[in-house]
């Protein structure tokens, strides 16, 4: 089975992806790299520990970028992810400790170990990726494939009218990895605005995986309660785990291909510009941006089954 690298910064729905990566047999995952994102980068690998651990594994955990490559951080958003990440369940700390080697340079390392094999998803802002690039751009074309939840084609967004949070919260990092040489995938609001967990969803996990879906509610419930206020939906987007569901089942998607560069400042600040194939722009700014999937359609039911339904069959 092919390698995986997961970056993340969990996070309420990140948890949930790193679950079902971490229950799925097909996933092979080799490393969890962490970011600053729903929380400080310490308190993401600290979470990133205690996941790994309650699912009684031993998966290496690497902590990265602190903050955004160049633009001034805009804070934590600690009133949807808990000023933990999960919801202020206050979880005891993991007995384990995370890696000394910085996570771009395990993504750099890992990619020259197997070359062609890897695959990146990524589900928090892409600072790390971006750094593993500067550090080493001759890893792009050995990546195998880079999954990615963030950014909006036609939705807008949920930072700003236009920009989804991951990319809103570092730019000109999503800018990079964009338009690195290496082919990727991108699961933004289009598709995840789609997915909605619902509170009696995770409740029904809870019952059949008391442990692991026990967790997972408790977690979400502040997650629920802010959506509740604002939609006025007992649920929240099924955000991070529809990158997991397209690793493993890329058909529950309808993609379609164009380059992807990110505004980095005024009003359209972290928004995701599209620019589909065949488009006849003579601009030179899109010179080199290879075209890469972006998700438009999902099939809700079956995103959930996916990654509820095995989180459900493998966790104890
Ligand atoms: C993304 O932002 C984070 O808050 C979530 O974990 C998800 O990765 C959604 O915009
Ligand atoms: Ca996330």
């Amino acid at each position: 089975k092919n390698p995986v690298i997961f970056d993340t910064d969990p996070g309420i729905d990140d948890a949930f992806s790193i679950h079902h990566a971490l229950y799925h047999p097909e996933i092979n995952l080799i490393g969890l790299t962490t970011v600053f994102g729903n929380v400080p980068v310490e308190i993401a690998a600290k979470n990133a520990r205690i996941l790994v651990e309650m699912a009684g594994q031993d998966i290496p955990v690497f902590k990265g970028a602190a903050g955004p490559l160049v633009a001034k951080h805009k804070g934590f958003p600690d009133f949807i992810h808990g000023a933990d990440g999960f919801g202020d369940i206050n979880l005891p700390d993991p007995k384990g400790s995370i890696e000394k080697t910085f996570a771009p340079q395990f993504i750099i390392d890992s990619v020259r170990k197997q070359p062609g094999e890897v695959t990146i998803i990524a589900v928090g802002p892409l600072t790390n990726l971006a750094m593993a690039l500067r550090m080493d751009p001759g890893i792009a074309p050995l990546v195998k494939e880079v999954i990615i939840m963030g950014g909006t084609a036609k939705e807008y967004g949920n930072m700003s009218a236009v920009a989804e949070a991951n990319i809103f919260n570092d730019p000109h990092a999503a800018d990079i990895v964009f338009r690195a040489d290496w082919p990727m995938v991108m699961a933004g609001l289009d598709v995840t605005h789609q997915v909605m967990l619902l509170r009696k969803d995770a409740e029904a996990l809870a019952k059949t995986t008391p442990r692991i879906g026990g967790f997972l509610l408790n977690a979400a419930d502040l997650y629920f309660r802010f959506y509740q206020g604002i939609f006025g939906i007992d649920g929240c987007y099924f955000h991070d785990p529809c990158a997991t569901a397209y690793y493993v089942n890329p058909e529950l998607f309808g993609t379609v291909a164009a380059s992807v560069r990110v505004s980095c400042e005024g009003p359209a600040f972290g928004q995701t510009i599209i620019k589909p194939a065949g488009h006849p722009s003579p601009s030179t700014e899109w010179d080199g941006c290879r075209l890469h999937k972006i998700c438009m359609q999902v099939d809700e039911k079956r995103v959930k089954e996916e990654v509820l339904g095995t989180i459900a069959r493998y966790a104890d």
